[in-house]
């Protein structure tokens, strides 16, 4: 498993993964690790564990690594990262340290607040692609992996739109040539990878894999696809709670969401540019939740205002505040508040996880481009052009579910229930 960025949510899903094959800790909040699926009639009882039921690698099968813009070895970022506990980190701490990042591709044009030595050069971004392709064949004989998975844990890049250089694999090719402003740092492995066949999810919100080029390039080396930004903290209870306001019809005024944190994550976002790129990624889901074209008396003229502030005394330890104004019976008002004190990185790591390991296995069932059944792990789902995306989190569980089903041979699951009663 090939992670971009060794930061807070890397080295916290590595030493995770590490204690708990060693039995020192459960894998909290991991649908692969402790999830369970239903099959057939109810009155079959047959809920086997979700790893018992699809062909998943075994955490004892995964092998480290990855690319960061500092030195530090794993054991030292998770350190710096100050997530898990010292004593925790201790118990894995000769895993940890054995990971060094190999030299980054970085442009600090896409990531204003940082800087670090552990850099490549290259003459143009495509001979930095091409550095990158070679660490990972090189990654792979040195540890003699059957197959590798990328994971961009990296952190977010300046807001960018899609250009004409991300039309075709050609015109992107051309671009990488002539190191075009329309390629950040984080678009050269994601085309580095799914050039080599590899599937490749993004953790956080950039463009990064969701162009026409490198979905044309997916389709060619049958790379599976999956992103954007994982969906923890507050998106993540805001596609809980607003699907269940939706259900009962209940009128939506205003959510104002805020929230403190002071990672190198909160960091990078105090840069304006960044933070963009995350707000217009947090902002769209409660849009297609709750479908104001089709419920124009509830949701049109909802007040939606999100903030991040930069926080440094907090850590990764989040605090987010959500003032939901909502509306009942008659027009009268009524008023939601929630205080969610949050971990983010333990709530990103079992997601890596989920995503590397599901993605591990969509490339083995030969499903390749984007995987839209892994949209329940991200705040901006990849989708195909004609379809709106599916935020509804009980939705997105279902339809994952479902392709687990689908991928077994088994029934789908419709949840009509006639059968019960005829
Ligand atoms: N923690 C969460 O809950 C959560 C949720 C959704 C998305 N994310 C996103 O995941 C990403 C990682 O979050 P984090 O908390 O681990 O941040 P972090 O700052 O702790 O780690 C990011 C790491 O990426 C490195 N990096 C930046 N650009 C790089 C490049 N071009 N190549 C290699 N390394 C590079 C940085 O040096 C840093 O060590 C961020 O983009 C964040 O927005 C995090």
């Amino acid at each position: 498993m090939l992670l971009v960025g060794l930061g807070a949510v890397s080295t916290t899903t590595i030493a995770g993964v590490c204690a708990i094959r060693r039995g020192l800790a459960l894998p909290i909040g991991s649908l692969t690790q402790m999830g369970t699926i239903r099959l057939g009639k109810r009155t079959e009882a047959r809920v086997p564990r979700i790893k018992d039921f699809v062909p998943l690698a075994e955490l004892d099968d995964i092998v480290f690594g990855g690319w960061d813009i500092f030195e530090e070895d794993c054991y030292a970022a998770a350190r710096t990262a100050g997530v898990l506990e010292p004593a925790q980190l201790e118990q894995v701490r000769g895993e940890l340290e054995a990971i060094r990042p190999m030299r980054a591709v970085f442009d600090r044009r896409y990531v204003k607040r940082l800087d670090g030595p552990n850099v490549k050069k290259g003459r143009n971004k495509r001979d930095l692609a091409e550095q990158v392709v070679a660490d990972i064949r090189a990654f792979k004989q040195r540890h003699g992996c059957d197959r590798l998975v990328m994971v961009w844990c990296g952190s977010t890049e300046v807001y960018m739109k899609q250009t004409a250089a991300h039309a075709t694999v050609a015109t992107f090719e051309r671009a990488l040539e002539q190191s075009d402003e329309a390629i950040p740092s984080s678009m050269v492995y994601a085309y580095a990878a799914i050039r080599e066949g590899m599937p490749f999810a993004n953790a956080a919100p950039n463009l990064t894999a969701d162009v026409p080029a490198l979905l044309e390039l997916a389709a060619r080396t049958k790379a599976p696809v999956a992103g954007n930004d994982m969906k923890t903290g507050q998106t993540l209870i805001k596609t809980i709670i607003a699907p269940g306001l939706k259900a009962r019809l209940l009128g939506v005024k205003g959510w104002y969401s805020t929230n403190i944190l002071g990672n190198r994550d909160g960091e990078v976002l105090d840069d304006p540019e960044s933070f963009k790129t995350k707000e217009e990624s947090k902002k769209s889901a409660l849009d297609y939740i709750f479908q104001p074209q089709l419920y124009p008396e509830l949701y049109k003229d909802l007040c939606h205002v999100v903030r991040i502030n930069y926080y440094p005394p907090r850590g990764d330890n989040k605090e987010g505040w959500d003032n939901i104004d909502l509306v009942g019976w008659l027009g009268y008002p009524m008023q939601l508040k929630i205080n969610f004190l949050c971990r983010d990185s333990i709530l990103a790591a079992p997601i890596v996880l989920d995503s590397a390991l599901f993605l591990d296995l969509a490339k083995r069932a030969g499903m390749s481009g984007i995987q839209e059944w892994l949209s329940f792990y991200y705040k901006a789902p990849m989708h195909a052009p004609e379809v709106y995306p599916e935020h509804d989190l009980f939705i997105q569980l279902m339809k994952l579910k479902n392709t687990l089903r689908y991928m077994q041979g088994e029934q789908l699951i419709t949840h009509l229930g006639r059968e019960y009663y005829d």
